[in-house]
């Protein structure tokens, strides 16, 4: 709702004797509701007054009013002053006739000193479609309200004239209307203005498409999960496209999507003023819905409700979840062949499950145990087949995890090798 106070401030003189008491306003404007209380105290019946704005130089009547009034019962009489009154010298007459008769009058003071006018929308912003509430009002240095009429327009970007109200007044001087905007209406600043007097209010609202704020929520799970750990820590942030953070509630929810099991784990957290939220899930959630989590994936997935919009946004992330600390591969550019009684030489790497080196010592080292077969057609023409352990290879492991085996001496009657590596990182074994 549109919420606007006036503090009136009104300076009386009084016009009385034994049976009335009339209270009016010392001072005239033009446009004015010049509003007096009559108080009938003593009366043989119904009073009927009449009260009049008439100008001192040429005692012509400006403005005036007539009402009833009963005795002990106190009425106000509006007079309502023209809008083009000029700068003079003014006075107020009062008579009254029927059940007492009396005549009195005293001098009123033009003011000309100029109007403020103040326009109000319920909204800054509306989009196509809406209703644009709005209300007009004028008020005096003083904070009196202007009670004359207004000329309000309203007008699209293009300075088009959309609606007018001519000549109008408001209830206690407050204009208060409507704009129902139409389905496709000229986007952009569109413009209200209200004359009163010599005075001009104007206010600006904005019509346009609604276009959500564009936010991104990132979902930050660790880059690896042990069937070992006990928590997953997950961060989520959540920043506008133009970089500042977004506050508000956040709900994790997490599944893992091999089982059939639709069942969740939800957390919930609230974003920080740096737009980020910190959340905790202990694996025995997980546990107590899934069972074994490894080799298995879970997928974190976030819903980001902005303050302000009240829209929700989506992000997600994703884990796996392993047995073991370490993996150990042959890389795929091997030689996939080897020739019997010449050197091999290929590259193992050594990495967490995420694919980042393990954490080393400098002196740790890798062992690559080999075993060579060979094979020969016995005298029943079945094969045979000879396994021969080489001597084991101790050799260190580089920070990249990246190891260059070369194998020597391979007898040249080998038909296949088996190669198999072995190591103690940080504790861990494989
Ligand atoms: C007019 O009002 C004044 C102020 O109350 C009072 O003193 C005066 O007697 C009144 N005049 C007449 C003619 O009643
Ligand atoms: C009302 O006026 C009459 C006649 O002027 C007078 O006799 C009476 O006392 C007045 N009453 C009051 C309450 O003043
Ligand atoms: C009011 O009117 C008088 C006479 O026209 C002029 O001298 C004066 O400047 C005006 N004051 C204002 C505030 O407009
Ligand atoms: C304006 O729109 C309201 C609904 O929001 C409708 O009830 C009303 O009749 C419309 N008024 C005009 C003048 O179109
Ligand atoms: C309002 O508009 C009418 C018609 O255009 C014009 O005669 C009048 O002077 C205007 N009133 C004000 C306060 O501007
Ligand atoms: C966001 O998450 C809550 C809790 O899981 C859910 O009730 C709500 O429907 C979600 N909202 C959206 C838009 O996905
Ligand atoms: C690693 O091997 C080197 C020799 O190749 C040996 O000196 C060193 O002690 C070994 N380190 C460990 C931790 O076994
Ligand atoms: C291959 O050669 C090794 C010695 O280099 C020998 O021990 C082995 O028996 C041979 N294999 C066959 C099938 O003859």
């Amino acid at each position: 709702m549109l919420g606007l106070a006036v503090l009136a401030v009104v300076f009386t003189a009084s016009l009385a004797d034994d049976s009335y008491v009339i209270v009016a306003p010392t001072k005239l404007r033009a446009g004015m509701h010049f509003s007096i209380s009559v108080n009938i105290l003593n009366a043989t019946g119904d009073v009927t007054l009449t009260a009049s704005v008439m100008r001192t130089d040429d005692r012509s009547t400006v403005a005036s009013s007539t009402a009833t009034l009963t005795m002990g019962d106190p009425k106000t009489v509006d007079i309502q002053i023209p809008a083009d009154l000029t700068y003079g010298r003014y006075e107020l007459h009062v008579a009254g006739a029927g059940g007492l008769t009396f005549t009195n009058h005293t001098s009123v003071k033009f003011s000309n000193r100029s109007l403020s006018v103040f326009l109000q929308t319920d909204k800054a912003i509306y989009v196509p479609g809406q209703k644009v509430n709005f209300r007009a009002l004028a008020v005096y240095p003083d904070l009196q309200v202007y009670t004359g009429p207004m000329n309000v327009t309203i007008r699209d970007p293009n300075n088009n004239m959309i609606k007018q109200w001519l000549g109008v007044t408001g209830e206690e001087g407050v204009f208060t209307k409507f704009l129902n905007l139409s389905s496709r209406p000229v986007e952009g600043d569109w413009k209200i203005k209200a004359v009163a007097g010599n005075s001009v209010g104007e206010k600006t609202f904005t019509v346009e498409e609604y276009v959500p704020p564009k936010f991104e929520v990132k979902v930050i799970p660790p880059s690896y999960v042990l069937e070992s750990d006990t928590t997953i820590p997950v961060t989520v942030t959540a920043k506008y496209t133009y970089g500042k953070p977004v506050t508000g509630p956040v709900t994790v929810e997490a599944k893992m999507p091999d089982y059939s099991y639709t069942g969740h784990v939800s957390h919930k957290a609230q974003l920080n003023n740096q737009g980020r939220a910190q959340l905790t899930f202990p694996m025995t959630e997980f546990r107590s819905l899934y069972g074994a989590l490894a080799p298995h994936a879970i997928t974190f997935t976030a819903n980001v409700t902005e303050s302000l919009t009240g829209i929700t946004l989506i992000g997600s992330g994703t884990v796996k979840v392993y047995t073991e600390p370490v993996k150990v591969e042959f890389l795929p550019s091997n030689p996939k062949n080897f020739k019997p009684g010449l050197d091999y030489i290929g590259y193992v790497k050594i990495s967490q499950p995420d694919g980042l080196p393990v954490p080393t010592s400098a002196d740790e080292n890798v062992t690559v145990h080999t075993t060579v077969q060979s094979s020969a057609v016995t005298c029943d023409l079945q094969y045979t087949f000879i396994n021969i352990d080489l001597d084991p290879m101790s050799i260190p492991l580089p920070i990249d995890g990246l190891v260059t085996v070369h194998q020597l001496g391979i007898p040249s009657n080998t038909t296949s090798m088996t190669m198999f590596v072995s190591g103690d990182f940080s504790t861990l074994t494989v």
